[in-house]
């Protein structure tokens, strides 16, 4: 099993993520903290309760940071719909949020850990900046950091940068800056590894959770001929099926400000940082495997 921490801004494509992370019995998931991002940080965090409650977890939620360091916040609304999980009629949560800050709960949970956790990302990078700066003791409690952001080619906010960068890059860059081991899941596999319309509908014969899976992300517009793109599910797949990615070590710098400002600039000839690298990037996805895997998950686990 991996004991693991989900920091979210859910989001359609987040909450197929979590959604499967809470039913894994492969998986201890010990927090989930929100941040600003596809909607405002009030909704992300009431998007992440609802999901708890959905599946009658006991997994405590912390509402992190309303806005970026730096930048000022635009959402992505116009994408996941008014509440960030169009698709569905979920009813309001009866949880409640921690009373502390995520920054605060993502310490406590970190220093109370006899083992070391992965830190999930799939949201701006706002609540892990503010962790790192304010306490650094928490390195040696983070395994490893498995984040969907970025990209080698092109982008979906500008077309220079994804979007989780792009909301707040400084944040980005504080945390490619931590000499943590972080495996980047960027734009290029996760526009590559589309969940199929096939399995999208196979989704619904898996009882209530395979019905709002499906209902959801039925109402994702990031969908082409060959499926929708659940990115953030991505990282959840890496964390199990790591051999399902090829990956290439790099050094990766972030664009905080101009026409360009939240690219991804990995160091592909590694000769300007000499050869030294901070991020796992990935660059290939067996997707045929990712849809099999989230339709065993589903059968598996939710029903
Ligand atoms: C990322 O941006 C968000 O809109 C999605 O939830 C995902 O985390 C994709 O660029
Ligand atoms: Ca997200």
């Amino acid at each position: 099993t991996h004991k693991i921490i989900l920091d979210t801004d859910p989001g359609i494509d987040d909450a197929v993520m979590i959604s499967t992370a809470l039913t894994d019995p492969k998986l201890e998931v010990a927090l989930i903290t929100t941040v600003a991002g596809n909607v405002t940080v009030d909704k992300t965090t009431k998007n992440a309760l609802t999901l708890v409650d959905f599946f009658n977890k006991d997994v405590p939620v912390a509402a992190g940071a309303t806005d970026p360091l730096i930048k000022k916040f635009e959402d992505a609304a116009r994408i996941h719909g008014e509440s960030g999980m169009a698709g569905y009629d979920f009813p309001e949560p009866a949880s409640k949020p921690l009373a502390l800050h995520a920054v605060q709960a993502l310490r406590e949970t970190l220093m109370n850990s006899t083992e070391p956790i992965t830190l999930i990302t799939t949201g701006a990078y706002t609540n892990i900046a503010l962790l790192l700066r304010e306490y650094p003791e928490v390195k040696s409690k983070i395994k490893q950091i498995i984040t969907m952001g970025g990209s080698l080619g092109r982008g979906n906010m500008t077309s220079a940068a994804e979007f989780n960068i792009f909301t707040d890059p400084h944040a980005a860059q504080i945390m490619y800056n931590s000499q943590l081991p972080i495996v980047m899941v960027g734009l290029d596999v996760t526009l590559a590894g589309r969940i199929s319309d096939e399995t999208t509908d196979k989704l619904k014969q898996f009882g209530r959770a395979g019905q709002m899976l499906h209902d959801i992300i039925g109402h994702d517009f990031d969908h082409d001929e060959n499926g929708t793109a659940i990115h953030d599910l991505q990282t959840l797949f890496y964390l199990e099926h790591p051999e399902a990615f090829e990956t290439k070590d790099y050094w990766v710098d972030i664009v905080t400000e101009g026409p360009a400002v939240g690219e991804t600039v990995a160091d592909i000839r590694g000769a300007y940082h000499d050869g030294k690298t901070n991020a796992k990037v990935c660059v290939g996805i067996d997707t045929a495997a990712f849809n099999q895997w989230l339709l065993e998950k589903v059968s598996q686990n939710m029903q």
